[in-house]
């Protein structure tokens, strides 16, 4: 039977929910694919980190973070190693970047997965800083060294996305995408047509843990263009970066301007567009517009949506109900299924 060793760098809330549908799973991994799937090395930022060959143990790694705040310095497998020494020096098969973002440079988490390929190691990410700043050079890399590359969870964490688009639109030529790609100024503007006051849809949206301490990265536009340059890079064949999209966030929208556009039968949503020419030429929009009320880009559960325009399928809409972590931990764990059956030689 193989072995399929498994090295997390970043253990929140990505990394949790991951752990919890692996343990969940692995049994089942075990007898579907015939492969042993052991995390052998944990890494964080300031809580120290795990390694052991045999696998660790996950449920006694999460309850040391939840119930003490770090990794038990006095444990047998606790290490002081770094994330990006982890990446070069471990023995693994497949790394997971779960770091936190840098939406303007993609690092460090571009240099884990840099030194992960290198080595001839798969990788998997959740964050979408090195697929935002440099996709093309990292799956030519991949590709070169015959290593898988995957990353479902960067836009609209699980919801299927870059696993469907390369096994179900095979030579399906997309030339337009649209779509609401930031949940969080899609709660905001929600609110506000409700005519709730600005300040306390900021105050309940960080109680209830949909607003960052500072959202201005969701509301000024920077969430949504690195998610649609990802989209568009990897299903366009675009060559954009998040800067070079024409961003305007909400924050200039006003509960006048909302009021007006419901006078209308309208909504306002961010809303992300991208289109490519027959020449190749690219341009893509972060904006906020109105829409009409009945569109299905306007429905109140809605928390993402995207639409894919196909030369050979028409337009596909696909609809994100509902944010849970399970979620986050699924797009990761849907790439690592990918990983196996790489290795299995299926893919
Ligand atoms: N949460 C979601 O629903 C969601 C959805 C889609 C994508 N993502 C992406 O997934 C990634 C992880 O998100 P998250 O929500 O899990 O973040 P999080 O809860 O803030 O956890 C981040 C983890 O990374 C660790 N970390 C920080 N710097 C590190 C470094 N240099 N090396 C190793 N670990 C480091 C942190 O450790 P310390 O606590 O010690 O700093 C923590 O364990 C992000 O890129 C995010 O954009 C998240």
């Amino acid at each position: 039977m193989k072995t399929c060793k498994v090295l997390l760098l970043g253990y929140g809330v990505a990394g949790k929910a991951f752990a919890r549908i692996l343990n969940k799973t692995h049994d089942d991994i075990l007898k579907g694919k015939d492969i042993d799937v052991k995390v052998v090395g944990i890494t964080t930022g300031s809580r120290g980190s795990l390694v052991y060959q045999d696998g660790l143990d996950l449920a006694e790694a999460t309850r040391q973070l939840e119930e003490d705040g770090c990794f038990d310095p006095k444990g047998p497998y606790y290490s002081k190693i770094d994330s990006m020494t982890a990446a070069e020096m471990l023995d693994y098969d497949v790394l997971m970047e779960l770091t936190p973002l840098n939406i303007f440079t993609g690092q460090p988490a571009t240099d884990h997965i840099r030194a992960a390929l290198n080595r001839g190691k798969h990788a998997v990410s959740a964050n979408k800083g090195p697929l935002a700043w440099h996709y093309k050079e990292l799956r030519d890399l991949a590709k070169r060294n015959r290593c898988g590359f995957f990353f479902e969870t960067t836009v609209m964490a699980g919801t299927p996305t870059f696993n469907m688009a390369h096994h179900c639109l095979q030579f399906c030529e997309i030339d337009k995408i649209e779509g609401i790609l930031n949940a969080t100024t899609n709660y905001i503007l929600k609110e506000m047509a409700k005519g709730v006051p600005i300040d306390t849809i900021m105050k309940t949206g960080r109680e209830l843990g949909f607003l960052e301490a500072d959202p201005s990265m969701d509301t000024e536009g920077w969430d949504a263009s690195a998610k649609l340059t990802v989209l568009m890079n990897v299903l366009m064949d675009a060559d954009l970066t998040p800067d070079k999209i024409d961003r305007t966030g909400i924050t200039g929208v006003t509960a006048e301007d909302i009021a007006a556009a419901k006078e209308r039968g309208n909504v306002i949503k961010l809303m992300c567009r991208g289109t490519k020419d027959a020449d190749g030429n690219v341009t893509a929009t972060v904006r906020p517009e109105e829409i009409p009320a009945g569109d299905v880009f306007a429905g109140e559960d809605l928390v993402a949506v995207y639409s894919l325009y196909t030369d050979l399928m028409g337009k596909l809409t696909f609809l994100q109900y509902g944010l849970e972590t399970t979620q986050t931990g699924y797009g990761v764990f849907a790439d690592l299924c990918r990983v196996l059956d790489f290795m299995n030689g299926a893919v």
